[in-house]
């Protein structure tokens, strides 16, 4: 199939995507809005939360569900790309591999972390290994952020891919968190493998 065709179709089935319309008539920025829903629904996760940081946070759907709650008084939002300014929300571009870097911003900041969300995916190539591998550095990434940054008993949620890497991310994982539930949303799109983790109680 050709490029354009190719294109052409991913357009027919994302404009009759349920999520896609719904996100549009509720003036949200993604249809992502409706996966950080829905495992709030499941988890409660937002509840009594005061300092969110969003890692990989455009277009910025979950920016938006974040400013819904009251009891967040501080949204924190990073991503490699430009995204519009959201009132109120604090929004750095920012790759989350260069440690130093977002370091420098989080003692600027000079805040405690109640909450990590992370909907990162890095590039796709289709080649599972190389896939992979770039799965697991994300989420070393984001383990060692939490470290830095989270405070102890606190949650953090990071969207993985199912793969040949899932089972050590989750071991990994396992040592700095009470419990891990995987969860995908109904909104996720069932032929994908994405899945999000949600680790609960953060021991540091
Ligand atoms: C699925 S989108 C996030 C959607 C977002 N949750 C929303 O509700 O609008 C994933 C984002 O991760 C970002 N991303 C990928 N790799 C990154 C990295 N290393 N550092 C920061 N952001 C990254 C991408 O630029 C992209 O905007």
């Amino acid at each position: 199939m050709s490029k354009s065709n190719k294109t052409n179709n991913w357009v027919k089935k994302h404009s009759k995507d349920p999520f896609v319309k719904k996100s549009q008539n509720d003036k949200y920025r993604s249809r992502a809005a409706y996966k950080l829903k829905s495992i709030n629904e499941k988890f409660d996760i937002l509840k009594d939360v005061r300092c969110v940081v969003d890692l990989g946070c455009a277009p910025g759907s979950w920016l938006q569900v974040l400013q819904e709650y009251k009891n967040i008084r501080e949204i924190i939002g990073i991503d490699v790309l430009d995204l519009d300014l959201i009132p109120g929300v604090h929004i750095y571009k920012q790759d989350i591999r260069d440690y130093e870097s977002l370091d420098k911003i989080f003692i600027e900041l000079n805040i405690v972390v109640d909450l990590v969300l992370s909907d990162i995916a890095p590039n796709i190539t289709g080649i599972s290994d190389i896939d992979q591998s770039n799965f697991s550095e994300i989420a070393v990434t984001i383990k060692d952020f939490c470290k830095s940054r989270l405070k102890v008993g606190g949650t953090m949620v990071m969207k993985y891919f199912l793969g040949s890497s899932f089972d050590e991310t989750l071991n990994s994982l396992d040592n700095n968190f009470n419990k891990i539930n995987v969860f995908k949303p109904t909104s996720s799109k069932k032929k994908s493998n994405e899945v999000y983790l949600i680790c609960i109680d953060f021991k540091a």
